[in-house]
């Protein structure tokens, strides 16, 4: 792959935050290095291959159509473990099932290494419960529902199986090619950052939304909830810099990889909010405003890319409760954490009251937070799961 060096970069205590940067040439061969001009990086296929045998990609999905599952489960390179996590309905039909047997099908024919569990399994609980990981649950002592939730547990297999990269695609994606690209992109992320502690977030040339004739494909750049999630990310940026900004692009991108290294550091906020407040939290512990237990990650730096893909984003619509509910989220994540200062907060409040989105004399949900598993205990978590959780299948 061929793409541009970060050719902008914010610089927040040990954080470097770079600008959106473009891809030239999704495939560059093998000429590692050899590009055509000093500006841009090309990452060949051997030094691509590499990574991805070191990365799991997480699926979280939660009643989608198998069709789309499977266009992204083909969409994977090959060497990439695979993990799912589903909260789909056991009832009246059961989708889990169905997902397992279009993951047992589909590897029938790839053989390919793959984990799958549900997020609702008892004997997961048990794991989490006897390795004392208990802020993931809900109050019946099951891990709750939510995104973030089936993300962390996707981060927890891929550690188990002692990956060093993780990334997230999306269940409801109807192109496979851009799946694959993704991958890419993290892949030449990791391979270009300069620091163990990475993360490579995925910027949409398009998100295409049909037109009211219903006719045509707009080909939308930015979705109506990361407009205002990257305004307000981009206002937190600027109070403490003294500059305004526009660098943050991809404060909702749910297509996202980190390193193992930083993924293990981090807190997680529940639901739709986690990927904003994963840069609200890497600015709260390295942004060197807040302490921070963390002095290796301080000392070496931490990364975040954002990469433009090619491939448009065509994704399953969910209507509008569900924007507000994301939007609500992300903005609460901003609002609520120790950094912000009290006119953003002040901001945003106003946004949210003037378009409903929360009534007069309320404020933004805070959501709860999923706290860091650097301290988890693999081992004993690893070998519960195996014993108890009867949804986890692991081929390949
Ligand atoms: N395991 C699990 N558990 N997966 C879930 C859950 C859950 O409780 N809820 C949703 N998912 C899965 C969905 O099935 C899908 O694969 C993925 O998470 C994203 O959920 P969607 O409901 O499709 O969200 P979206 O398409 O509106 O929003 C996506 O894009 C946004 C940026 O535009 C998400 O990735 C957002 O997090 C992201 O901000």
């Amino acid at each position: 792959m061929k793409l541009d060096l970060p050719r902008y970069t914010e610089r927040f205590g040990a954080i470097s935050l770079h600008g959106v940067q473009r891809v030239y040439e999704l495939d560059s061969a093998f000429n590692e290095g050899r590009p055509a001009s000093e500006a841009i990086r090309s990452v060949g296929n051997a030094e691509i291959s590499e990574i991805e045998r070191k990365m799991a990609i997480v699926i979280p999905i939660k009643g989608e159509r198998l069709k789309l599952l499977e266009g992204v489960l083909s969409g994977i390179p090959h060497d990439c473990l695979t993990i799912i996590v589903s909260n789909s309905p056991r009832q009246p039909v059961d989708r889990f099932k169905l997902e397992k047997e279009a993951l047992d099908q589909f590897n029938r024919f790839v053989g390919k290494n793959t984990l799958i569990l549900h997020q609702k399994d008892p004997g997961l609980s048990d794991a989490l419960k006897e390795v004392g990981y208990t802020s993931i649950f809900g109050p019946d002592d099951i891990v709750r529902n939510g995104k973030a939730e089936g993300m962390v547990i996707g981060m927890l297999l891929a550690k188990m199986a002692g990956k060093e990269y993780v990334g997230f695609i999306d269940a409801d994606n109807y192109i496979p090619g851009s799946v694959n690209e993704y991958v890419k992109i993290f892949a030449s992320g990791i391979a270009m950052s300069n620091t163990p502690y990475t993360m490579v977030r995925i910027s949409w040339i398009y998100k295409p939304k049909w037109s009211e004739s219903g006719q045509t494909h707009e080909m939308r750049k930015w979705g109506r909830v990361s407009e205002i999630t990257n305004q307000y990310l981009n206002d937190l940026v600027s109070y403490y810099t003294g500059f305004e900004t526009e660098v943050m692009r991809t404060g909702n991108s749910g297509e996202h990889c980190l390193s193992m290294k930083l993924a293990e550091l981090l807190t997680y906020s529940s639901g739709f909010s986690v990927e904003p407040y994963e840069v609200v939290n890497i600015l709260e512990e390295f942004g060197g405003i807040l302490p921070t237990e963390n002095q290796d990650a301080m000392d070496k730096g931490i990364e975040i890319m954002q990469v433009e893909t090619r491939n448009p984003h065509f994704h399953e619509e969910k209507g509008d409760d569900h924007l507000n509910e994301m939007v609500n989220g992300s903005l609460g994540c901003i609002y609520h954490s120790k950094i912000c200062p009290p006119r953003l907060r002040d901001k945003i409040s106003e946004w949210l009251h003037g378009r409903e989105i929360i009534q007069e004399g309320h404020e933004p949900d805070l959501l709860k937070n999923i706290s860091s598993f650097k301290n988890i205990d693999m081992h004993q978590f690893a070998k519960i799961l195996h014993d108890r959780a009867i949804s986890f299948v692991h081929s390949g």
